[in-house]
């Protein structure tokens, strides 16, 4: 168990090592356990975050600031639009004020090309640890959420378990690749054989298919790209499917929201479930676009753990908070 995590960032998902993972998976498990057991755990308290938000949220708001409360401490809610970040506030000076009245920050910045750079540049200047509630790149707290329900459905030897990781139709907007990209980078590390399903234009950034085949063949898993969402369900294990944008194919927006029309019959139905094995689990970050993503029937359904899965947002926050801000 490596333990050492105080002052740590979370920007990325591969910034902590395997084991740093797994032991915020193991102190997800306990905090989860003393909050059904109802056991104080107050290891942040007089501790502040600030969550600044540049795109809205229900899942991401609610477990950091409910996380903080149980934590003992104080989450602020800040929009982008009710600050001076569009009167001038630069990254710097986010990272330089805001770090020394909170104890850590955590940003959402989904804008292709701008989110991550400026998380780094936060991080830059902040004396305290920012944390990623999402950038266009990264969504690391779905993906250790994701993780951890994996292991409670599927056990933690995850040895020649298939997931499946595929890109699904949605008509409302060209939704970000970040968690696709971020259950390619760490999902191999804990021994599942990954395969990335999506139609030819949706591909992902060169740079983290190029470190995802690198963890894969370090851990000596398997990865492996079809174009095919039926191809890609079969004698799955795990299904994860969901939309994202065309960003790397076209920046232009509006072809971009031209070619996912051609790909509609890319949903996850019952026919699709039936092409996974019989016990395979049903993941989704949620939102989901209901019956144009997925159908009622598969994500109300047996096989589906996404209520599961935005539960464990919550442990998993925790744990990362009490490990890096404490
Ligand atoms: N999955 C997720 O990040 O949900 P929100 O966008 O509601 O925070």
């Amino acid at each position: 168990m490596q333990t050492f995590l105080h002052g740590r960032d979370l920007i990325g998902d591969l910034d902590f090592s395997k084991e740093e993972v797994e032991t915020v998976l193991d102190v997800a498990l306990d905090l989860k356990r003393k909050r059904a057991l109802n056991e104080p755990h107050a290891y942040l308290r007089d501790k502040t975050l600030a969550m600044l938000f540049f795109f809205s949220s229900t899942r991401t708001r609610g477990s950091f600031e409910a996380g903080m409360a149980q934590l003992g401490g104080h989450a602020a809610f800040i929009e982008s639009r009710t600050t001076q970040i569009s009167h001038g506030d630069t990254a710097k000076e986010i990272g330089e004020i805001l770090g020394r009245y909170y104890d850590g920050l955590a940003i959402r910045h989904v804008e292709w090309t701008k989110g991550n750079p400026y998380l780094n540049e936060v991080a830059k200047y902040s004396r305290v640890p920012v944390l990623n509630m999402q950038c266009d790149i990264y969504h690391p707290f779905q993906c250790l959420a994701d993780l951890l329900t994996i292991w409670e459905k599927k056990g933690r030897d995850l040895r020649r378990k298939k997931m499946v990781v595929s890109w699904a139709y949605a008509a409302s907007y060209q939704k970000p690749m970040s968690v696709p990209q971020s259950l390619i980078l760490q999902m191999p590390r804990f021994g599942l054989d990954v395969v990335l399903a999506h139609p030819p234009e949706f591909k992902l950034m060169p740079e983290i298919m190029d470190q995802a085949r690198e963890q894969a063949r370090k851990f000596g898993t398997g990865f492996e790209v079809v174009d095919d969402m039926d191809e890609g369900f079969k004698d799955a294990d795990i299904v994860y499917a969901k939309s994202w944008g065309a960003m790397v194919h076209t920046p232009d927006e509006k072809q971009g929201a031209e070619i996912i029309q051609k790909y509609s019959s890319w949903i996850t139905d019952q026919r699709r479930m039936r092409l996974a094995k019989s016990d395979a689990i049903y993941m989704h970050p949620l939102p989901a676009d209901r019956n144009i993503e997925v159908t009622d029937e598969v994500i109300d359904g047996p096989n589906s753990v996404v209520y599961d899965e935005a539960e464990n947002r919550l442990h998993v926050q925790k744990a990362v908070m009490a490990l890096t801000m404490g």
